[in-house]
């Protein structure tokens, strides 16, 4: 599609309800800088700001951002500890944010090695937030889609043994009431930026139906008008689908 295009901003009919983005590419997008890789995460979370602001105008159900992996822990102690202290500015810089526009504020992962304040804070906007009726906004944070797998194996375990469930009558449907995320729409998008093209641990049984978008573009490049192409996109091959089948019917009459 030519970047020429005039996409307007506003819901569409077949727009996705739950889009999940994994941003990748600061780290590169800083070193072409000749800049620290915390400049590049810096310039993320700009990026991640705007496009939480294009996902309430155009209605957007469900976002949810992966912010950072359970195999995140095995980076640089100094860029680990720069991130966790540029996660605790941005939940506190952007509360009003959220709140303004009735953002439901929401976190996937294992908090257990996250510092403590910044559990709190991320607690905090996570009850601020709990009654907003707007974007559901979720943020994958010391996330990773095996270990959530193995902790809602573990929880339905538990269950079964005291007898409030009978795991023989388990359902895709009531698994995943196990799991992180339940609550949320189906995940009909997963965008990665950077060129990368694989799902690096990201929401593995929540994306066993998703499309699936990479761009070369890396994370701080990532525009607005590159977001609504891609929706754009994402709602035409929903019409040629169903085009196809009204094709077929007509070759098979
Ligand atoms: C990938 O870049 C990004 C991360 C590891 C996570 C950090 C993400 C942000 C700071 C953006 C948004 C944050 C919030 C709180 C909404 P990379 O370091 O893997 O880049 P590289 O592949 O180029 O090295």
């Amino acid at each position: 599609m030519s970047s020429s295009q005039n996409i307007y901003l506003e819901k569409t009919p077949n727009q996705p309800k739950h889009i999940g983005i994994i941003m990748d590419g600061n780290g590169r997008w800083a070193k072409l800088r000749g800049k620290r890789r915390i400049f590049g995460h810096e310039a993320g979370v700009l990026k991640a700001r705007e496009l939480v602001e294009t996902a309430v105008r155009i209605e957007l159900e469900a976002l949810t951002l992966y912010a950072f992996s359970s195999e995140n822990w095995s980076r640089p102690k100094k860029e680990i500890s720069g991130l966790m202290s540029l996660f605790e500015k941005t939940i506190e810089k952007y509360t009003s944010l959220l709140i303004d526009n009735n953002v439901r504020f929401k976190t996937a992962g294992d908090p257990s090695m996250l510092p403590k304040i910044l559990k709190r804070k991320l607690e905090q906007m996570e009850s601020i937030t709990s009654e907003n009726t707007g974007l559901k906004l979720t943020l994958a944070i010391a996330y990773g889609g095996q270990q959530d797998i193995i902790n809602g194996i573990k929880c339905l375990i538990d269950d079964h043994e005291n007898q409030v469930i009978d795991i023989n009558t388990m359902t895709v449907e009531s698994f995943e009431e196990y799991l992180s995320f339940k609550d949320l729409p189906k995940l009909d998008l997963i965008i990665r930026t950077s060129g990368e093209t694989r799902l690096s641990n990201f929401m593995l049984w929540q994306s066993a139906y998703s499309e699936i978008h990479f761009t070369e573009t890396l994370w701080p490049n990532f525009e607005e008008q590159e977001f609504l192409e891609i929706l754009q996109s994402y709602s035409q091959s929903e019409r040629r689908f169903g085009n196809i089948d009204e094709d077929i019917e007509l070759k098979e009459a």
